[in-house]
């Protein structure tokens, strides 16, 4: 072990890497249990990406319109492209009311209706009966709804008395020689310190991998730590190839509008005034699905029907709407159209473009959260030790296109699933096994190396090569030449990391190291999504490949795995689709035509 390290070992029974909606919720659930719980976070927890989630989260209460479980059931499946697995989704919707009655007494201050329930709004790719009608399903604080929920599941956790570790960024995971998963080691931001936590379970909370885009909705910290730990640990990621692209980002900012300013009334144009969604998704028009949204925007520029000087953005209006909807239900992307867009949505439209915001691919688990990947012939054989929850989880209830409002419900249903994991599994204060001996060494020597590298470029050069490269490569659109292009781009460009240099020597508060490190987390993902794009020959959801136009259930209704080694060589596995509900209180949905 390199000497200039201080290592300092700790012993939990759980511990949570990441304070999102997710890592929070399961970490409270773990406490509540009995159990002594580390949460490690490279942000402050009130910080984490969570908190800019605006619009709402998704759970059939029925308070604006009638609704079942079985109907947001019937639209995440569709959304999905029936890529997601049914279990989980069947587990996901039928326990989201309790989910956020829950957050109600913890004490989400949910904007209400006049007889004092819980506000739903309209969102996109929503119907009540199985498609006949939209419905109002996405529960709001305003349009402010993460913040609300990040800060009142913080204050839950901080009542709980959750061992938080501010700004300790995790390296790897740390493995056995059986393939179980015994903790982490994290080096301490502050002070340089690294620390092994020895956990009975590790679950992975750490978000999802938007920096990799230029153009992005997501937060710098979202560069996806815990999916590159564990591809790092060998494990396979999933379905990489599905990124989507929210329809609403500012123009020139990236910055996110919600979808709820469409379900509150707002709708898009093109340079001609047209409401052209009316033409590509003739009954949900600018409330269906964000693919079908995104694709028919890029189609209006291309054809030469985009807005301004260039053509190159869409108009979105909010000013017919009356001034109380934009006070009551929409102050924040008013505040954030005016700063970043210059304009006031009462008087003229926002520029937007699709813009990256989610990735539906990540760490494979089951419903019970429990990290699964390819050993001895079993497709699904369970990582022991391994959980992961949230956006770096691919679980998968999003399929091939995520419902807007359906991520905070995944947070906080699967959180508590993995709480619920955890309780049932660890008798608190159990001893643990004596870690292998070289435990953490590689993730050190990793440091050691990257502190001291001397290349030619920059982090931040690097950086912007691997993001113009997938925002020009991998994005709504695709196609094979291109795909090929820019895999060979992306190779060049990931190969570069040898020739990095830090400016920044020290150990205490590196900023230039951390970046770094999350460089070379982001560029295996990149990798990772860029080539499972080349290889998923069909169109499904969010993955529009121009030369594959049709979606090919016969080949494609398949989960990817994708491996990336440290030299970026790239393989692949499949693993069947989940078609069939947890139980027999709903059918299963078989794939259709998917139109809105
Ligand atoms: O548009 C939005 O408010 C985003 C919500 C989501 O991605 O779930």
């Amino acid at each position: 072990m390199a000497k200039a390290y201080t290592v300092v070992d700790h012993a939990y029974d759980c511990v949570v890497v990441g304070a999102g909606g997710a890592g929070l919720r399961a970490a409270v659930g773990m406490v509540e249990a009995g159990l002594k719980v580390a949460c490690l976070t490279k942000v402050y927890p009130t910080r984490s990406h969570t908190v800019a989630a605006q619009g709402g989260i998704n759970a059939a209460l029925g308070n604006m319109s009638e609704d079942d479980w079985r109907y947001h059931m019937f639209d995440t499946v569709k959304g999905s492209d029936w890529l997601g697995d049914q279990d989980a989704i069947e587990y996901m919707t039928k326990n989201a009311p309790a989910a956020v009655y829950e957050l109600e007494h913890y004490g989400v201050p949910f904007s209400r209706t006049a007889d004092g329930r819980i506000y739903q709004r309209a969102f996109g790719g929503q119907s009540v009966r199985f498609g006949e009608a939209q419905a109002y399903r996405t529960c709001a604080a305003a349009d402010r709804t993460g913040h609300a929920l990040l800060h009142t599941l913080f204050q839950q956790a901080l009542k709980h008395r959750v061992e938080f570790y501010h700004e300790y960024f995790a390296l790897d995971l740390l493995m056995d020689e059986e393939g179980a998963c015994r903790g982490v080691i994290a080096l301490c931001i502050e002070d340089g310190s690294i620390h092994r936590f020895r956990a009975h379970l590790t679950c992975l909370a750490t978000g999802g991998y938007g920096r990799v885009y230029f153009a992005c909705t997501s937060a710098h910290t979202c560069t996806g730590d815990g999916n590159a730990m564990v591809l790092r640990a060998g494990l396979p990621l999933q379905d990489m190839e599905f990124v989507q692209f929210h329809p609403t980002g500012i123009y020139g900012a990236g910055c996110l509008i919600t979808e709820g300013a469409r379900g509150e009334g707002g709708f898009l144009t093109n340079r001609n005034g047209e409401r052209f969604m009316e033409r590509y998704a003739p009954k949900a028009k600018d409330l269906a699905s964000r693919d079908v949204v995104s694709r028919a925007m890029i189609i209006e520029i291309n054809e030469g029907r985009g807005c301004g000087p260039n053509g190159d953005y869409i108009e979105l209006h909010l000013e017919h709407l009356p001034a109380s909807v934009i006070h009551e239900r929409l102050p924040g992307i008013a505040e954030t159209a005016r700063i970043f867009a210059g304009v006031d949505v009462t008087k003229e439209p926002i520029p937007v473009v699709p813009t990256c915001h989610y990735n539906m691919g990540g760490i494979p688990t089951n419903w019970r959260t429990e990290v699964i990947g390819p050993r001895n012939g079993d497709v699904e054989a369970v990582v022991p030790g391994l959980l992961a929850v949230g956006e770096a989880a691919c679980t998968s209830v999003h399929g091939a296109n995520r419902l807007g409002g359906n991520s905070l419900i995944d947070l906080v249903v699967f959180g508590r699933a993995a709480a619920e994991q955890a309780a049932a599994r660890i008798k608190p204060g159990s001893p643990h096994k004596p870690l292998p001996r070289d435990a953490g060494e590689a993730a050190i020597a990793r440091v050691d190396r990257l502190r001291h590298a001397d290349g030619g470029l920059r982090t931040g050069e690097i950086r912007l090569a691997m993001q113009r490269t997938m925002q020009r490569y991998a994005n709504v659109f695709r196609d094979g030449p291109t795909l090929d292009e820019g895999a060979r781009k992306l190779d060049e460009v990931a190969k570069s990391l040898a020739d990095i240099r830090l400016e920044d020597r020290s150990l205490v508060w590196n900023s230039d190291l951390i970046e770094a490190l999350e460089l070379e987390n982001l560029m295996l993902q990149a990798v990772a999504t860029l080539h499972a794009a080349r290889f998923r020959t069909e169109s499904r959801g969010a993955h529009a490949r121009e030369d594959y136009p049709e979606r090919d259930d016969e080949n494609w209704l398949v989960h990817t795995l994708v491996w990336v080694d440290e030299r970026f060589q790239v393989r692949f596995a499949k693993r069947p689709v989940h078609l069939h509900p947890l139980t027999n209180e709903v059918e299963p949905f078989p794939p259709q035509k998917r139109v809105y």
